[in-house]
């Protein structure tokens, strides 16, 4: 079975959908850069090991990362999976771990990379929002895409209804990620182009359109 650690900063609300939804990765700990996260709580609660590494204790992003990289590595997992972990990764950081770091990202990349993403959608009149869940590459918030969910955006929305709506579908398409992950579904071409094998049927809920597998 391949191997997981995630990284968090807050809430951890995709870190409990991953672990809700039961897929075949073990998950062999949950690290954040902020002690007090309340997902670091829930995590230890669930019986992961879970470990704070504050980001403020150390002077350089460099720094931080090469001890970041000392604590995953004890771990020794496949992948390690971002999951509303709002620290930037240094090139270097990337470099050790090469198409095995998984992000999700609040907007259909390449559009609106950054922060505040759902004001962002607001303010540019989108009409379709939504989320991305990608390998992360040294440039921010690009990198090869595997999976997103769209949201309508609706005249009435708030920054923070839009982003209700897009948690939620959040919710159900990191887990699918990763259980193309976890069985070997995913395949990265050279040019850095993701094809998910036998992916033959595509299925839409009202919120989001999502692909599923053909069992
Ligand atoms: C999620 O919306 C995630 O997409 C976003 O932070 C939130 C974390 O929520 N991540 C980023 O913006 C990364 N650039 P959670 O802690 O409840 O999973």
């Amino acid at each position: 079975m391949k191997s997981i650690v995630i990284l968090i900063s807050g809430r951890g609300s995709n870190m409990d959908a991953i672990i809700d939804a039961e897929l075949p990765l073990e998950i062999r700990a949950v690290i954040s850069n902020r002690p007090l996260a309340t997902g670091l709580k829930s995590a230890a609660q669930r019986g992961f090991p879970a470990i704070a590494l504050d980001h403020k204790a150390f002077a350089t992003r460099e720094e931080f990362d090469t001890e970041l990289s000392r604590v995953i590595n004890q771990f020794a997992p496949d992948y390690i999976v971002l999951a509303g972990f709002m620290r930037i990764l240094s090139a270097g950081f990337i470099a050790r771990y090469p198409n095995r770091i998984i992000n999700i990202h609040p907007s259909l990349l390449p559009a609106l990379p950054g922060l505040h993403t759902h004001e962002e959608a607001l303010k540019a009149g989108l009409k379709i929002h939504g989320a991305t869940v990608h390998f992360v590459t040294p440039e921010l918030d690009h990198g090869p895409i595997i999976i997103q969910a769209t949201v309508p955006v609706l005249p009435a929305d708030t920054p923070a209804t839009l982003g209700e709506r897009v948690l939620a579908a959040e919710h159900k398409i990191y887990p699918q990620a990763l259980r193309w992950l976890a069985t070997d579904r995913l395949e990265l071409s050279a040019s850095g182009v993701v094809r998910i094998q036998h992916l033959d049927v595509l299925e839409t809920d009202k919120t989001t359109t999502l692909c599923v597998l053909k069992e």
